[in-house]
């Protein structure tokens, strides 16, 4: 049958999507799939996918709209199958701070943090958590709105930049170590990628743009150690109900603890992304990877 593949959306995640997408659609044209991209737009989407009668609809929109179960409300009303996870369990994902109070309380770590409003003492907040410290928008991806604090004094920019972005602010205590993603394909988990960056953190930049941004595959880890981080994972993937595909980034601090920081429903599928890279580790090339989600939406 048809496949809408729908890429684009309005999140300032964008840009990336659109990458995302046309990787992902050419991969299904190559492998003969009847397979057609949407630049899926809010004002027009509802009336495509009417008119288009697709079968199936691959996901490969990131952030608000797209990744936080709004279209999986819409495909859910409309009867089409699509990929990843549910509605709800989309939205949780998408959000870093419901997130963290669902890994908490499923006794899963995650970094202590605090939410911010425009009335919250830096002073605290930095007694509170140490410095550095990450500032985040909650519903954001790609370290989209993020700022690393050093100094009490640049609370006020960093509470600034995360408040121009819906949602709540948050504070996050710095994990100082390693940063780690472990991808999730079905019930497997793959390989763990070590990211290492000369930039105060994994930002845009680094993620997207830069090419001294090093990933480790293997890990480097001990075989004791990644069993772990996958084991972690996978259970704060499910502790959320997320399913089908993802991508769970996590720290892990000087004494060898893991930390989850997110989750991420719909992971980016550029040529400088994680997911394929993993893929790749166990032996599955590209288009298998992208042929492996969409076939999920026929279990
Ligand atoms: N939010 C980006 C797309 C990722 O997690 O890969
Ligand atoms: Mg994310």
């Amino acid at each position: 049958g048809k496949v809408a593949v729908l890429m684009g959306g309005w999140s300032a995640e964008r840009a990336v999507s659109l990458r995302s997408g046309q990787a992902v659609l050419d991969a299904l044209l190559r492998r003969g799939v009847d397979a057609h991209g949407i630049d899926v737009n809010k004002e027009t989407v509802l009336q495509v996918l009417e008119k288009g009668t697709y079968d199936r609809a691959f996901i490969v929109l990131h952030g608000p709209g797209g990744e936080d179960g709004r279209i999986q409300a819409v495909l859910e009303v409309m009867g089409i199958p699509y990929t990843g996870s549910d509605v709800l369990s989309s939205a949780l994902a998408m959000d870093k701070l419901r997130s963290k109070m669902i890994l908490e309380a499923a006794g899963l770590p995650t970094p202590d943090y605090m939410v911010l409003d425009d009335e919250t003492d830096p002073e605290y907040v930095v007694a509170s958590l140490g410095l550095p410290l990450m500032v985040k928008p909650a519903l954001e991806g790609s370290s989209i709105g993020m700022s690393r604090v050093n100094e009490p004094q640049q609370m006020r920019d960093a509470y600034k930049t995360a408040a121009q972005f819906p949602g709540a602010v948050i504070a996050e205590r710095w994990i100082e170590g390693g940063e780690y993603t472990v991808t999730i394909l079905g019930e497997q988990t793959l390989p763990v990628i070590k990211l290492e960056t000369p930039n105060e953190f994994y930002d845009y930049e680094a993620k997207y743009q830069s090419n001294q941004t090093r990933y480790l595959c293997p890990s480097g880890l001990e075989p004791e150690q990644e069993g772990q981080m996958q084991r972690l994972a996978l259970a704060a993937f499910k502790a959320v109900g997320a399913s089908g595909w993802g991508r769970v980034d996590i720290l892990c601090s000087a004494d060898g603890k893991p930390w989850v920081i997110e989750l991420n429903t719909v992971p980016g599928m550029t040529d400088h992304s994680l997911v394929p890279m993993a893929a790749k580790a166990i032996g599955m090339d590209f288009d298998q990877l992208v042929y492996a989600i969409l076939a999920q939406t026929l279990d």
